[in-house]
């Protein structure tokens, strides 16, 4: 086991289109030789800084360990290759393990399959050597493992997460679509959000968009709420090291008068949202009304005084709307946006694409993201005062 200010090689995983916001995050908090991929960013860092990052990143899903790389050519070699690792490293007897695998190759198909084959590899060395096997525990295990096969080599990673990060630990509430939280955070930070001018979301459901807004502007870690990281239960542990990283990214955290504000048609939903903000301890922040978007009145609530007004939003798609209604829904989102948010910028994620022109607006930017497998585009509207006109440079 390395000490704890010894560097190593890591991996952050995230989503398609989060890439970039990644860099800069793991730049920003003083990563060494970060290093962009497909949905991943590699660094390298010390064990504290591996804890700062699973604390502080916002579009990470897991910080990975690796501990070995090699090449195999069938499932034996995976399971030969697996038992040279000393796994009393990593974990004891009594102590549970999940593999989680990631394919990309043409030799082998079957992540489920390579993932078992680990695991018959991990559990026989310790039946060999104690008579007894650490049993399975794919929802809280004490050790998760990642498998990542691309053509024929494999990497083995621990997983210094464990759940994934997008679980930040302040919703237990949520509606039927809530958006996941590392996506809602790379929105607010794509959209070039300053921090300080108002901010709506006018379908807020859970109210995700307003809960990381708040979060981003105010400094307080991404994971603050976790109730656990993968890391504490490893075997070389420092809680000494956590408390200090934990207790210093608190101290940055702010407390900035800022004017969030959610918009929710469902009373039920209205209230989950609330809720969350409560359990997020952003309630001075953000404000959630319960009515329709078309109906609300902004700046009778909201007081434009620094900045330009920022719409974030991310409406229904349409998989349990019939599509009339759903066309009727988007033109009303570009009617209301032209009435009543003259001189605001609105930002909109959708699969829709169909839906998305009656909306009537142009955009100026387009972003590619998915929202769960759905593949989505993040729009960008600019609503220039007094004319009602919407600016035609288009910027693809
Ligand atoms: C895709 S969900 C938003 C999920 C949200 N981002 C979250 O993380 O929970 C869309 C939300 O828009 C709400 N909605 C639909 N029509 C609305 C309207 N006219 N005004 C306000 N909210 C509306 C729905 O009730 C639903 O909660």
């Amino acid at each position: 086991m390395e000490l704890g200010n010894e560097n190593y090689l890591m991996t952050a995983k995230t989503q398609y289109g989060l890439e970039d916001l990644l860099v800069e995050e793991l730049k920003k908090l003083g990563a060494g030789s970060v290093e962009k991929h497909n949905r991943a960013v590699s660094f390298v860092g010390d064990k504290g800084f591996m804890y700062k990052a699973n604390l502080c990143l916002r579009t990470a899903l897991r910080i990975l360990k690796p501990i070995k790389t090699f090449n195999i050519v069938n499932e034996e070699g995976l399971y030969r290759e697996i038992g040279k690792i000393n796994w009393e490293d990593y974990m004891k007897v009594d102590d549970t393990l999940a593999i989680d695998c990631a394919l990309n190759s043409d030799f082998f198909t079957h992540s489920q399959f390579m993932a078992q084959k680990a695991k018959d590899a991990i559990v026989d060395q310790f039946r060999d050597r104690h008579g007894k096997r650490p049993s399975v525990d794919l929802e809280s295990p004490t050790l998760r493992i990642n498998l990542h096969i691309f053509k024929n080599a494999c990497t083995v990673s621990l997983d210094s997460s464990g759940e994934s990060l997008h679980k930040r630990g302040y919703r237990n509430q949520t509606n039927i679509a809530p958006i996941n939280e590392v996506l809602a955070a790379g929105m607010i930070m794509l959209s070039g959000w300053d921090k300080r001018s108002p901010l709506i979301d006018p379908m807020c459901g859970s109210g995700t968009l307003l809960i990381e807004a708040a979060m981003i502007a105010n400094n307080i870690p991404a994971g603050y709420f976790r109730k656990r990281f993968g890391f504490e239960a490893w075997n070389d542990f420092d809680s000494a090291l956590w408390d200090t990283i934990f207790n210093a990214a608190i101290d940055k955290i702010s407390e900035e008068s800022l004017q969030i504000t959610g918009v929710e048609l469902l009373a039920e939903t209205a209230e989950m949202a609330k809720q969350n903000v409560l359990n997020a301890k952003v309630e001075d922040t953000v404000q959630v009304f319960n009515t329709s978007f078309m109906d609300f009145e902004p700046w009778e609530h909201i007081k434009k005084t620094v900045g330009k007004p920022i719409l974030i939003m991310n409406p229904p798609y349409g998989e349990r709307l019939e599509s009339d209604d759903l066309q009727a829904l988007y033109k009303s989102i570009g009617d209301t946006l032209k009435k009543k948010y003259a001189g605001c910028e609105a930002w909109i994620i959708t699969s829709n694409i169909d839906a998305m022109k009656s909306i009537g607006l142009h955009h100026t930017r387009k972003i590619s993201l998915y929202n769960g497998p759905l593949e989505c585009k993040f729009l960008k509207f600019s609503m220039y005062e007094g004319t009602k006109k919407i600016h035609k440079i288009k910027n693809d």
